[in-house]
């Protein structure tokens, strides 16, 4: 049972019911990156503030194919990308980060030559206007939070472990606390402690109400921890619901689509 798999202090439970603002919106967008091969196929879904939007689906099924285009490295062929209503289809990616939208990908985003405490503060430094009156209180509170890289700031990003690669990820977004975070595969190679401590960041990030758009091959993790689930397949939303109404029919739909037992 879905149910049954929530992890305690991770769970959508502990985030007030009712409504809040869509920040992202997805509208009926198809995209691909050659010709007339459409990876993404009329799709839509939503990510709302303090909310996590949950997506699943098989290697391939283009889950960051749509991470991309929502970032404006793809352009949609048709449909639309809208950020509190406005479209940014296709909007630069540099110029995301302006609109308080960020992306962990599945890759390391980070610079390995440079320093942790470089890598940190680079998308900040960069953007003085918008962050000059906050930089050096968001970096104390970064290495309150993520004390880890304490200790490594002067070692070069590309030393440190997988884990602390990936606590160097987040504590960029911690620093650049965002509106809506999209985050593609975190867990992917970690350690499972080292997996647990990333999925309560993302849990603290939800709660402090940033919007989350979640993908992970821990299908039971992210639907425990998600608001709203979505399952793609072959390009298209095949499924969508709360994680109670995976707990139904729609779990064993979920079940015989992704081929597993969760
Ligand atoms: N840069 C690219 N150029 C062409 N095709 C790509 C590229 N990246 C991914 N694809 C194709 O798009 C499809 C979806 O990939 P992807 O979005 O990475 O899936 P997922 O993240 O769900 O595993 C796959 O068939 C993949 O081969
Ligand atoms: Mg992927």
């Amino acid at each position: 049972m879905v149910e049954a798999a929530r992890a305690p202090g991770t769970a959508s439970a502990d985030r007030p019911a009712g409504s809040a603002e869509t920040l992202l919106a997805v509208e009926n967008v198809t995209a691909g990156y050659l010709g007339d091969i459409d990876v993404l196929r009329n799709v839509s879904l939503s990510v709302r503030a303090g909310r996590i939007s949950g997506l699943i689906g098989l290697n391939g099924a283009g889950k960051s194919t749509l991470m991309k285009t929502i970032c404006g490295f793809l352009r949609p062929k048709s449909g639309r990308v809208a950020w509190r209503g406005a479209d940014i289809s296709g909007k630069p990616a540099h110029t995301m980060i302006d609109d308080g939208l960020w992306y962990i990908p599945q890759e390391s985003s980070l610079f390995p030559y440079m320093t942790v405490a470089e890598n940190l503060r680079l998308a900040l430094e960069g953007r003085h206007r918008q962050f000059g009156s906050v930089l050096e209180q968001r970096y104390a509170d970064t290495l309150e939070r993520f004390p880890v890289l304490k200790e490594k700031l002067s070692a070069q990003a590309g030393d440190l472990s997988g884990g602390q690669q990936k606590s160097l990820e987040f504590a960029k977004a911690y620093m650049v606390q965002p509106k809506v975070c999209l985050i593609d595969e975190p867990s992917i190679g970690l350690a499972p402690r080292v997996a647990a401590e990333v999925f309560q960041w993302i849990g603290a990030f939800a709660r402090s109400g940033m919007g989350i758009l979640l993908v992970d091959h821990n299908v039971r993790r992210v639907v425990s921890m998600s608001d709203h689930v979505y399952v793609l397949s072959l390009g298209e939303i095949t499924a969508d619901g709360t994680p109670a109404d995976f707990a139904g029919d729609l779990h064993d739909q979920v079940r015989e689509w992704l081929g597993i037992n969760f």
